[in-house]
């Protein structure tokens, strides 16, 4: 069996799979992120799963500073595999699951931060990305609204509506622009400036900036897919775990006429493209 652990910024993600090709995940968990990354958090993320090291032929690892961690632990090899290609095959493999003939894509890691990675001809190189990502959405909401628990600002958000802080076109301009809808946002917390906080209800606030979030995602995707000459997008990361979030970015999709693929379980591709890159360096 093997496993692989993704040390995010926020979130700690570990898969096992019996071989980096199966269809079916064995076993998954998420801890939030210590951010040290030492000997005792890769034990601390198999214990999630009920195992230890010497259950497993090698640990493949990625993200944050896996870089510090020695080769072996307990005898077991630990096999370091850079965050960009985890990203980029991880995201692809997972799409692969609903079109298995895709071949190459950019992958979107919508995670704490943003990252944009071109996957072709079995290589994966990074783009581009946006500081703007969940964690901005987390922070902001905890400002703005005195949370920062992901699923209550889903729901939240779900019950909200963006536009009672933005300024829509049909204010901004009268009408549609191209392929936007009148109702579409012409400025993200346009309306904020004439409002004070306590006037705005929490529901529209985490929608304002979930919107926010969302659409600097989408639109620097579908930018940087057509730089890229690359037409299949796929987004993961346990950002678009949110229902809302999933939403926005469908919705800026379809104004540009592209179709994001959001696979099942996004946040943990990056986990499982460490497996499949460790398994390239046998
Ligand atoms: N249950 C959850 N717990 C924590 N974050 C969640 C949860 N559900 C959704 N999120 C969102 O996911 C984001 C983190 O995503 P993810 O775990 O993919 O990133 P990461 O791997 O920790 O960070 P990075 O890849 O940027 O280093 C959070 O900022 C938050 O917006
Ligand atoms: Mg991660």
């Amino acid at each position: 069996m093997q496993v692989a652990i993704d040390f995010g910024l926020t979130n700690v993600d570990v898969v096992a799979m019996r071989d980096a090709d199966a269809r079916h995940i064995a076993q998954v968990a998420t801890l939030s992120s210590q951010r040290k990354v030492d000997v005792a958090q890769v034990q601390r993320a198999l214990a999630a799963l009920g195992r230890d090291a010497a259950d497993f032929e090698r640990i493949c690892v990625t993200g944050g500073q896996h870089r510090r961690l020695p080769n072996a632990i307990d005898g077991v090899p630990v096999i370091k595999v850079g965050e960009i290609e985890a990203i980029g095959f991880g995201g692809l493999r997972l799409a692969q699951r609903q079109q298995p003939d895709s071949r190459e894509a950019l992958v979107v890691s919508a995670g704490s931060g943003t990252a944009m990675i071109a996957v072709r001809d079995g290589s994966a190189q990074h783009v581009t990305g946006s500081a703007v990502g969940g964690g901005t959405l987390i922070g902001l909401c905890k400002l703005l609204i005195g949370t920062a628990d992901a699923q209550e600002i889903d729901a939240l958000a779900l019950a909200g509506d963006s536009n009672k802080v933005d300024i829509t076109l049909i204010e901004a301009t009268g009408g549609a622009i191209g392929r936007l809808p009148a109702d579409a946002n012409a400025v993200n917390f346009g309306r904020a400036a004439a409002l004070e906080l306590a006037e705005v209800a929490r529901e529209d606030l985490a929608a304002g900036v979930a919107v926010m979030v969302g659409q600097v995602i989408a639109v620097i995707a579908i930018n940087a897919a057509r730089a890229e000459r690359l037409d299949h997008i796929v987004i993961v990361g346990h950002l678009v775990d949110m229902a809302y979030m999933r939403r926005v970015l469908h919705t800026v999709g379809g104004y540009y006429g592209v179709d994001f693929t959001i696979p099942e379980l996004p946040g943990y591709a990056t986990a499982i493209g460490a497996l499949v890159g460790g398994a390239r360096t046998k």
